[in-house]
């Protein structure tokens, strides 16, 4: 049982009781129930006690993170993300149950440890009701933190550095049947030694690929809009891993930009911006696509070129570069590069070759964060709408502002 049960689920039975006092606790007083939970004790399950928070550094959608202290060990920190206990009664949130399974499936270098789960203890003060937290290594920054601070300079070693550990990590997921279907630079943490963990499974999902000929049907309303690829936007429900390769692909030209490369303010929109950037999405560049559901629905640009290398040159420059962006960013999800052959690109196989972060963030003494950081706009571009919210959703709502940038 979890101690966020309600009152009235208290099972007589549980491991505490004995046979004398299960007898006993047929007759139950309210006060001796209250007991019976607040005394209960969970194996597997610690107390958040144990931890002390420090600051808070992430306001998701799903809850708050903390930066914690070990108090057995002052010198460990660790990162506490809160289950969001919206619905009560139906006991503890199955996305969350969802995002624990998945993490303790994955054990990588390049995703994020998950160390435990813990509780606080049930009591008056929360109606018996315990809150629940994710407990994590904790890494000192995230991505899109960095990204908004102009003293943080990559160069391009270290940019291929990111992008190979990125793309390392969403090949061992995928290898694993993983899903992570959030992908953004607010989501990729970074230690202070330079090692990217991929983070934020709380959208992530298995899949198998067509089991018994049948077509998946997963929900598309998954992926931040501006790092949503096409397939998702025209309606596909039978998609796969070139969905976390086309955000690997927003996230690789960020890098240079600095900030989000197609910042949409709807869905109709974020397709007119992608179809600006890679061309016109049409059968003949993408066979299939004219049947998807939202395909004839949809206001899609037509005669439009493929500027992707064109448009990012200013930028990046480095022409292995632009070429793996280039293969990234592809309409067709058939025909999108997979983490295995991005990893084999000439891009990370030749020099400057890729190169240990430690040394450039050594000179970064503060902690980077999305939350933490104020709303990213390049001086180079002209904002025409300021964000009121400082982050897109992950659903397909989109309220607030936007800049309408487009690189
Ligand atoms: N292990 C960690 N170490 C350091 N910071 C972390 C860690 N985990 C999460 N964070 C910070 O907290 C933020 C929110 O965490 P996460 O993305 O897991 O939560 P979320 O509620 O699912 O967010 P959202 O739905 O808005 O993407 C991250 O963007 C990151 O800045
Ligand atoms: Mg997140």
């Amino acid at each position: 049982m979890l101690p966020g049960a309600n009152l009235r689920d208290v099972n007589h039975s549980g491991s505490g009781s004995t046979p004398a006092n299960h007898n006993h606790s047929v007759m139950m007083s309210t006060r001796e129930k209250e007991k019976y939970i607040e005394n209960f004790n969970f194996p597997f399950c610690d107390e958040s006690s144990k931890y002390e928070k420090v600051a808070k550094i992430g306001q998701g959608t799903f809850g708050e993170v903390f930066k914690a202290r070990d108090k057995s060990n002052p010198k460990k920190f660790v990162a506490m993300k809160k289950v969001l206990m919206d619905n009560e009664k139906e006991g503890f949130p199955i996305t969350a149950l969802r995002e624990i399974r998945i993490l303790q499936l994955l054990k990588h270098e390049n995703v994020v440890h998950l160390i435990e789960i813990c509780r606080t203890k049930a009591s008056q003060h929360n109606r018996y009701r315990s809150m629940f937290y994710l407990v994590f290594e904790f890494c000192e920054h995230d991505l899109a933190g960095l990204l908004s601070n102009v003293n943080v300079k990559f160069n391009l070693g270290e940019i291929k550095k990111v992008m190979q550990q990125l793309l390392n990590g969403l090949y061992y997921i995928h290898s694993n049947k993983i899903l992570h279907r959030d992908m953004k630079a607010a989501n990729v943490l970074i230690t202070k030694n330079g090692v990217l963990k991929l983070a934020d499974f709380g959208l992530a999902r298995a899949f198998s690929t067509n089991k018994n000929g049948q077509p998946n049907r997963f929900t598309n309303r998954v992926v931040t809009l501006w790092y949503r690829p096409p397939e998702l936007l025209l309606g596909e429900r039978n998609y796969g891993p070139p969905v976390d390769l086309w955000g690997a692909g927003c996230i690789m030209a960020e890098m240079w930009t600095r900030s989000p490369i197609m910042q949409g303010n709807s869905e109709q929109q974020q397709l007119t911006l992608i179809s600006q950037l890679c061309g016109s999405i049409t059968p003949t560049v993408w066979p299939g696509v004219e049947n998807l559901e939202l395909y004839k629905k949809m206001d899609l640009p037509q005669q439009q070129k493929r500027k992707v290398k064109e448009r990012l040159k200013p930028y990046m420059k480095d022409p292995y570069a632009l070429d793996l962006l280039d293969k990234l960013l592809v309409l067709d999800p058939s025909k999108r590069h997979d983490a295995d052959s991005a990893l084999n690109h000439d891009f990370f196989w030749t020099d400057p070759m890729p190169c240990d972060l430690g040394k450039m963030l050594a000179q970064h003494s503060q902690s980077m964060f999305e939350f933490l950081a104020p709303p990213r706009r390049p001086t180079n571009m002209r904002a025409h709408h300021t964000m009121a919210a400082a982050r897109p959703t992950s659903s397909a709502v989109q309220d607030g502002g936007y800049q309408d940038r487009v690189f």
